[in-house]
C-alpha cells in the first residue's frame, strides 16, 4: 500500500464518527487543534468529512465563546486527567482551558478545497469562529500578545520556555494520581514527573475557580507569553477577515484583532536572544530560550531584523525538520516530547509562513526532511531531529493529515 493510501486509512482509523482522536490509546477523545488538522487531511479525500470535524468540534463550544482544548465525547479509562479532574460540568464534558487558534487557517484550507461545497458549512460555522477569536482577545491577550493560563493552552507542553513559569508552581498538594500517557509510550519521551505535578496543581486551580477566566488570569500560579499562540492567532484573524468576505461578512474586527497583535509584538522580542521568546507575565522576565514558536513568525508575516539568520542557524544543527527546542539551549532534549524533537505537523505550520514570505529553498528543504522521517518511520508523533528516529505515539491523525495536505506532495 502506499503512503497517501496508509495516510487515509490512519484518519479513518482514528475516526470515532463525526470527530478524529489524535492517536488511539494515547488520546482516546477529541483535541482542538489535532482536528483542524485533520480537517485539512480529510480535505484531501473527503470535504465533506473535513467540515464535519470541525463542526462537532465547536459543537462543544462554551457560551463565553472558549472552544476548549479536549472534549471528551465518550468515558475513556486509559486518559489522565479525565473530565473529573477537570470538573467543567458540561455537555459533553470538556477540558477548561483551549489550545492555538489554528482552525480558521485550515477551515481556509477546507473551503477553498472546494468553495461551492463549503460556502453554506462557513457561513453557519462563521459566527462561532469569530466567537472564539473575540475570547482570545478578550481573556488572553491582556498584555497585547497572547498569554497562556496552562502549558497545555500552548499545545507544547513540556517546551523549556515554560520552565521558568513553572517554577512558580506550587505541587506540593496535588495529591495522588495515576498517569496514563506513560502507559502507552516510551516515559523518556514524555514530560517528566515534577511538570505533569504542576500540570495537574494548575487545573486543580482552574476548577477551584469555578473557571471563571477573569480570577484565573489574575491569580493563577501560570501566566505567560506564547510567541507562537500570538503569531498563530494573528494569522487566524488575517484568514478569518478573508473568509468573512467570502460570505459577506464585514472583516473589520478580525483585522483589528491582526493589527492589534501585530503592534504588541515588540513586547516579546528579546533583543539578547535575538529572538521573539517566551515571557513570564508575573516576573516580566524573558525564558531566554528559543522554540520553534519563533519559526511561525513567517506565518503571521512578522519579521525583525536579525531573525532569519538566528532561526537557520538552530535549524542548520539538525537533519530533520524544525527542532522544538534550540540544541545549544536550556534544557534541550532529542526525544523528549517538546523539548527538542521534530514535529511534522509544527513543520508543516512553518513551511506555510515560509512559501508566503518567498523562501521556497527554504519551504522544499522543509518537506523534504519532513517526508523523508515519514517515509522512513510512519505516522509518528515526533521524530529526534538529528537521526529521525520516530518517537511518542503512532498512526497519528496529524501525521497523516500533513503527509496528505503537504509533506507528501513532493
Ligand atoms: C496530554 O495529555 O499530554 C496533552 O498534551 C494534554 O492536552
Amino acid at each position: 500500500m502506499d503512503l497517501d493510501d496508509q495516510a487515509r486509512r490512519v484518519l479513518t482509523g482514528n475516526d470515532q464518527g463525526g470527530y478524529t482522536i489524535p492517536a488511539a490509546g494515547l488520546y482516546p477523545y477529541q483535541w482542538n487543534w489535532d482536528s483542524a488538522f485533520a480537517a485539512w487531511g480529510f480535505s484531501t479525500f473527503d470535504v465533506d468529512r473535513a467540515w464535519t470535524e470541525v463542526e462537532t468540534l465547536f459543537s462543544a463550544q462554551w457560551e463565553n465563546g472558549a472552544v476548549p482544548h479536549i472534549v471528551f465525547h465518550r468515558p475513556d479509562p486509559g486518559y489522565f486527567p479525565g473530565p473529573e479532574v477537570w470538573g467543567t460540568h458540561r455537555t459533553p464534558p470538556t477540558s477548561g482551558i483551549s489550545q492555538p487558534p489554528v482552525a480558521a487557517t485550515l477551515i481556509r484550507k477546507v473551503y477553498e478545497a472546494d468553495p461551492d461545497a463549503g460556502q453554506a458549512r462557513l457561513a453557519a460555522l462563521y459566527p462561532k469562529l469569530l466567537a472564539w477569536h473575540r475570547w482570545w482577545r478578550t481573556h488572553r491577550c491582556h498584555s497585547g500578545v497572547v498569554a497562556i493560563t496552562h502549558p497545555w493552552e500552548s499545545g507544547r507542553d513540556n517546551c523549556p520556555g515554560w520552565d521558568i513559569g513553572l517554577a512558580n508552581v506550587d505541587a506540593s498538594g496535588v495529591g495522588a494520581y495515576t498517569r496514563m500517557d506513560t502507559q502507552h509510550v516510551d516515559p523518556s519521551m514524555r514530560p517528566g514527573k515534577l511538570d505533569y505535578d504542576r500540570y495537574v496543581a494548575i487545573v486543580q486551580f482552574g476548577r477551584e475557580c469555578g473557571w471563571d477566566q477573569d480570577e484565573i488570569v489574575a491569580r493563577s500560579p501560570f501566566l505567560m507569553a506564547d510567541p507562537a499562540t500570538t503569531f498563530i492567532l494573528i494569522r487566524a484573524n488575517r484568514d478569518l477577515a478573508v473568509l468573512a468576505r467570502r460570505i459577506g461578512e464585514d472583516p473589520a474586527d478580525p483585522e483589528h484583532w491582526a493589527d492589534e497583535l501585530e503592534a504588541a509584538l515588540p513586547e516579546i522580542w528579546n533583543e539578547d536572544l535575538r529572538s521573539y521568546d517566551a515571557r513570564d507575565l508575573r516576573s516580566g522576565r524573558f525564558a531566554n530560550t528559543l522554540a520553534c514558536g519563533a519559526f511561525l513568525a513567517w506565518l503571521a508575516g512578522s519579521r525583525a531584523p536579525g531573525m532569519e539568520e538566528r532561526l537557520m542557524g538552530v535549524w542548520n544543527r539538525v537533519r530533520y525538520g524544525i527542532p522544538s527546542s534550540d540544541p545549544s539551549g536550556p534544557g534541550f532534549d532529542a526525544r523528549r516530547y517538546w523539548r527538542g524533537p521534530s514535529w511534522p505537523f509544527m513543520n508543516a505550520l512553518i513551511a506555510i509562513g515560509l512559501h508566503e514570505a518567498g523562501r521556497m529553498d527554504e519551504y522544499e528543504r522543509l518537506r523534504r526532511e519532513t517526508a523523508a522521517v515519514i517515509t522512513r518511520g510512519g505516522f509518528h508523533e515526533y521524530f529526534d531531529p538529528y537521526d529521525g528516529t520516530p518517537c511518542g505515539g503512532s498512526d497519528f491523525t496529524w501525521t497523516a493529515a500533513i503527509w496528505l495536505a503537504w509533506a507528501g506532495r513532493g
